[in-house]
């Protein structure tokens, strides 16, 4: 046993558990159904509460190719049922990523998703040629992100641009290649189409819808960016029609549902809307010891629902 897997077995909050339920996800086979999602998991932070190893996957802050600050502070604002966020992709950049916190959970034992953030092709494909022989195991690129200028959410807005993208950083990996998706367009099942249609092995959604707030004694925006994207409870009837309705369009493609979830009840909700895993974001920055909750949750759900369970168990969609 590594000394962090110790380390984190001493601080775990939770008493053992023997993971009943599985899921494959683009070949890549998940211990349970449930992930942390982008931008809401900090290794050092999260550690402390539970054992990182026994999450199904730990999906990573976006990655850039060099260091980015964000966004100027205020970044973050309550709203109701959730918040809104405009970080804006900060993080150290790839070679401090792969130098250090791939290694450290790679050591500890969890299935990584590094999630690749870009503000222009030249930056993505800079991340993806980087990360094409590293540990990580599966690449989630995200074309989504509504509080970066340039990149991000144009990206993921248009079918053209997106397909050409992905078209390029299929020919750059093997790595199983995640889409994901933002909510913020007219048709969420078009540009589903066109990642898949140009080499996306699974897809995730959604990302965040864009929310502002406004503080009444200044008549001002609260986030310096003035709007950014809104997460929590509020957007999970939105996310939870999202996955549903790229299920209805595309059978086979593997999905990970994201949005709202806090609760066993809200991720077994996505499990029958066609999602394959899910993943916790905002839930665990109001409580980091939710998505190992909400993993022992569903786990306990599927005990009662063999048919649905076998069937994620082979990769199968519902
Ligand atoms: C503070 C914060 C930072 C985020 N950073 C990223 C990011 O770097 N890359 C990304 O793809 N999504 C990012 N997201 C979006 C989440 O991964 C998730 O898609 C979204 O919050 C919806 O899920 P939730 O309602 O469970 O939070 C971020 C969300 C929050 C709240």
């Amino acid at each position: 046993m590594s000394e962090q897997t110790e380390q984190a077995e001493q601080m775990n909050v939770f008493e053992p558990h023997e993971w009943r339920h599985k899921t494959i996800v683009a070949g890549t086979e998940w211990k349970n159904l449930v992930g942390t999602a982008s931008g809401t998991f900090q290794l050092d932070a999260c550690g402390d509460y539970y054992d990182v190893s026994q999450m199904g996957a730990i999906c990573t802050k976006g990655v850039s190719p060099v260091p980015w600050e964000g966004n100027p502070s205020p970044r973050t604002a309550e709203s109701p049922s959730g918040m809104v966020n405009a970080v804006g992709l900060q993080n150290p950049g790839v070679d401090h990523y792969l130098i250090d916190e791939l290694p450290r959970l790679k050591k500890l034992g969890a299935m990584v998703i590094t999630n690749v953030a870009g503000h222009s092709d030249e930056d993505y494909t800079q991340v993806v040629e980087k990360l094409a022989d590293s540990e990580a195991d599966m690449l989630e690129i995200n074309v989504s992100c509504p509080n970066v200028s340039h990149g991000g959410m144009s990206v993921g807005t248009d079918p053209v641009v997106l397909s050409r993208l992905i078209k390029h950083l299929r020919t750059l990996t093997d790595k199983p290649m995640i889409v994901k998706l933002s909510p913020n367009v007219t048709d969420i099942v078009q540009i589903a189409h066109a990642a898949v249609d140009a080499g996306a092995d699974a897809l995730s959604l959604i990302n965040t819808l864009v929310g502002m707030r406004i503080d009444i004694n200044t008549g001002k925006p609260i986030i310096a960016n003035r709007t950014g994207g809104v997460s929590g409870p509020a957007i999970f009837p939105i996310a939870l029609s999202f996955v549903w309705r790229v299920r209805q369009a595309i059978p086979d493609i593997p999905i990970i549902g994201i949005g709202g979830i806090d609760s066993g009840e809200k991720a077994l909700e996505y499990l029958y809307a066609g999602a394959n895993a899910v993943e916790v974001g905002a839930a665990a920055l109001f409580d980091p010891t939710a998505p190992m909750r909400v993993a022992r949750e569903l786990d306990d759900l599927l005990d009662s629902r063999p048919e649905l369970a076998a069937k994620l168990a082979k990769g199968q969609t519902w």
